[in-house]
């Protein structure tokens, strides 16, 4: 990795090395104009600095989608199953450094280390689909009306994507935009989260190494404002893909409409996962409490809503709130660590806000609460798991996003009050249900409105190769993952080849 490194202190208070990253403009590492850094620092011991990063500002971002454009003048002309091969090596380098990005990825944002081999294996995933994506890029070929008259459509790269992307999946969000859109012929400019810059550049070095040439992928680091508006706004950017949250959507979606670009939002979640009475008890538990305090509850797609068939209600509570009480909350590097610590202050801040609401508000809080700041603890952002019970769907802690490990159990009647519930929100990402009855299961897949809905597992775990992505507030209509991906990357251009040799007209010239 082209980087400078400065000598700190750690932690243990011997010196290290702590890695300098530049921007990676047009295949070089270009410092910012601004001449400004931030830092990257492990959400489970602050003292420790991961590595420092550009401040970048709007120059940065001309330069960059400078370079992109000049790139994609070549890049476009590549045959699709060439720009894939570059992709399918990507895929391969990935596997050989896994284990390290993850221990990196860990450091940078907190969640335990098989949780971040699982980030890096769903980058490995979509490498794999995408590579073999550049042999397929279907398109429809189709009989004229007209006589010898040939007629197709064929999926054509838009140009210039640029991609912002959140911190807690920092290299599998990344791989789902970056990989179909150069496959498909695309150049990128990416924002990472300022929290997570380097799995971004991991993820990059591995397609660098692989083969991407100069200037296809381009990455700029830095703030919203200062990075991800100048990008949004670019004249010459023809596409932006977001996931973020539904407010930071909301803009990005209206500035992207000044300039007609494609643009695909993932937003936030409030996911509900429905318990009835012939459940298997025992397997919901264990799917709730991987759905709720899984990434330490900071998914889109993170189980926090849990709707309870009355009959099974108090069992239920029972038996989860004691096995919440006893996960085992700390630094993600130890492998017996079952949760890591919230991502950084800010985020530790509004899941305790959100804490004192649901207690204002007059739900139960039975488990959890509390920040953890004594011993290991104290140079962490660490919480509790937290739960409410008895909770009223229209309390706050049970409508808005909190992005944290607090879930709010919530009593029902039966399966057609539990849907009511569930699609009673502003969001639509993901949705479960446990039941042994594949008639209300077919039917709740019928009738939650959500982009995904999981039968007898949690609302967390999708695959690369489906559509991800979901309803109302949680996004635009977009889907990432699959030939959805395809959809977004590309353009579709219609070709009619007439080898009649004469004027033939569409509509006119009918041939009865
Ligand atoms: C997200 O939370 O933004 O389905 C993505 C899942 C993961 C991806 C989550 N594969 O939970």
């Amino acid at each position: 990795m082209a980087t400078d490194t400065l000598t700190g202190p750690t932690m243990l208070g011997s010196t290290t090395k702590t890695r300098v990253f530049k921007n990676f403009i047009d295949g070089e590492w270009v410092e910012s104009l601004s001449g400004d850094t931030f830092e990257d620092r492990n959400p489970a011991d602050t003292r420790e600095v991961v590595a420092i990063f550009q401040r970048s500002n709007k120059q940065d971002v001309d330069a960059a989608v400078d370079a992109a454009k000049r790139a994609f003048a070549k890049w476009r002309l590549v045959p699709a199953p060439r720009r894939a091969e570059i992709v399918f090596r990507a895929a391969e380098i990935l596997m050989e450094r896994k284990e390290d990005y993850a221990r990196d990825m860990t450091r940078e944002m907190g969640k335990v280390l098989k949780e971040t081999r699982g980030d890096v294996q769903e980058a490995i995933d979509a490498s794999y689909y995408n590579a073999g994506e550049g042999r397929r890029m279907f398109g429809p070929t189709v009989p004229s009306e007209l006589p010898n008259k040939f007629a197709m459509a064929v999926r054509q790269p838009i140009g210039v994507c640029g991609m912002i992307t959140p911190w807690n999946f920092p290299m599998a969000i990344p791989s789902w935009k970056l990989l179909p859109a150069i496959v498909c012929g695309n150049t990128c400019v990416i924002k990472p989260a300022q929290d997570t810059p380097l799995s971004t550049f991991n993820l990059v070095q591995a397609l660098t190494d692989a083969g991407v040439p100069k200037g296809v992928i381009n990455i700029v680091t830095g703030f919203g404002t200062e990075v991800g508006t100048p990008l949004t706004e670019h004249p010459t950017i023809r596409a932006i893909s977001l996931t973020g949250s539904s407010a930071v959507g909301k803009i990005v979606g209206a500035t992207a409409a000044q300039s007609f670009k494609h643009c695909s939002l993932e937003l936030g979640g409030k996911n509900p996962m429905i318990v009835l009475d012939d459940a298997n008890i025992e397997l919901a538990i264990e799917g709730g409490l991987w759905g709720a305090f899984g990434t330490t509850g900071q998914r889109c797609t993170a189980t926090s809503r849990i709707i309870v068939q009355k009959g099974v209600y108090g069992e239920f509570i029972e038996h989860f709130v004691a096995r919440a009480k006893k996960l085992k909350i700390g630094n993600g590097l130890d492998e017996t660590v079952e949760m890591g610590p919230a991502v950084n202050e800010n985020q530790l801040k509004t899941d305790l806000s959100y804490i004192e609401i649901g207690k204002t508000e007059g739900a139960n809080m039975v488990c959890g609460g509390n920040r953890l700041d004594k011993g290991d603890y104290q140079h962490g952002w660490f919480l509790e798991p937290t739960v409410f019970v008895d909770v009223d769907p229209k309390m706050r802690i049970a409508q808005e996003e909190i992005f944290g490990p607090v879930v709010s159990i919530i009593p029902c009647d039966d399966l057609e009050s539990a849907i009511e519930i569930a699609n009673n929100i502003e969001y639509g990402l993901s949705s479960a249900l446990y039941t042994k009855d594949v008639n209300k299961a077919f039917a709740a897949v019928r009738d939650l409105e959500a982009g995904i809905t999981y039968i007898n597992a949690p609302t967390i775990g999708a695959e690369v190769h489906l559509p991800f992505g979901g309803t109302k507030a949680t996004g635009n209509g977009h889907r990432e993952g699959g030939i959805g991906a395809l959809d977004f990357y590309t353009e579709w251009k219609a070709v009619y080849v007439d080898y009649s040799d004469k004027l033939q007209k569409a509509q006119i010239d009918r041939v009865e």
